[in-house]
């Protein structure tokens, strides 16, 4: 049985969000390559500034074991011991420039908002993406051949579910941790950064 884990909202969200997790337990089964499109087409549509669309992918399945061995081998150790699992395995960049070649001071916000519209679009599909910062920025440039003009932003792992057993123990206990969250008033201001909003005491 797939492990559930909405969130504890306090008002109402949209179930995709709502009910979207990072696990690190995933099924060996192939993601299919419609379903995969469809993912990557919800990242396709994302808004970004000046629509200059900075985010770029390298995908790599498990079909094709040599490719899926580099990018496990682009993770962190820690990282490595679930992502090795997941039958898809990618690396998310960000081009740094706009169309016109001026700096896009907002390329990882951008990269950001794709990965949000792809992280939803694969509940839809009972997908479930597990991003990870730690990964190896230098060897992954290298081995991919990364321009200097892009970033490496984030790594991650996609799949269906598998069975929490199949995780390491202290992993296959975080498995099952509630997901946590900052109250709303905790980062939403009004009259100065850091201060609690009046839109808070009459709610
Ligand atoms: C940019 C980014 C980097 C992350 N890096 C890691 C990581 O290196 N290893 C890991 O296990 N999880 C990583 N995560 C997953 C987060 O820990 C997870 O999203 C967070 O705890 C909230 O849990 P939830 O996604 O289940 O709601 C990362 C998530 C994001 C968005």
């Amino acid at each position: 049985m797939p492990i559930q884990k909405p969130a504890l909202s306090e008002y109402p969200i949209n179930t995709l969000i709502n009910d979207r997790w990072s696990p690190r337990a995933f099924d060996s089964k192939t993601v299919e390559n419609s379903k995969l499109m469809s993912l990557l087409e919800a990242a396709r549509w994302a808004a970004s500034c000046n629509n200059s669309q900075p985010w770029r992918f390298i995908i790599s399945k498990s079909e094709d074991k040599d490719a899926h061995d580099k990018a496990v081998s682009c993770f962190n150790e820690r990282n490595q011991r679930w992502v090795k699992n997941a039958p898809v395995i990618g690396f998310v960049c960000a081009y740094k420039l706009m169309p016109n070649e001026n700096p896009n001071r907002t390329y990882f916000y951008d990269t950001g908002m794709a990965m949000a519209q792809l992280s939803l679009q694969a509940l839809e599909h009972n997908l479930y993406l597990h991003q990870a910062g730690g990964i190896l920025i230098d060897k992954i440039t290298a081995d991919y051949s990364i321009p200097d003009n892009v970033d490496v932003v984030c790594g991650f792992g996609l799949g269906y579910q598998g069975e929490a057993e199949s995780l390491p123990d202290e992993l296959a206990e975080r498995e099952l941790e509630a997901r946590k969250r900052n109250l709303i008033s905790e980062f939403t201001f009004s009259n100065k950064f850091g201060e609690i909003s009046k839109i808070f005491s009459n709610k």
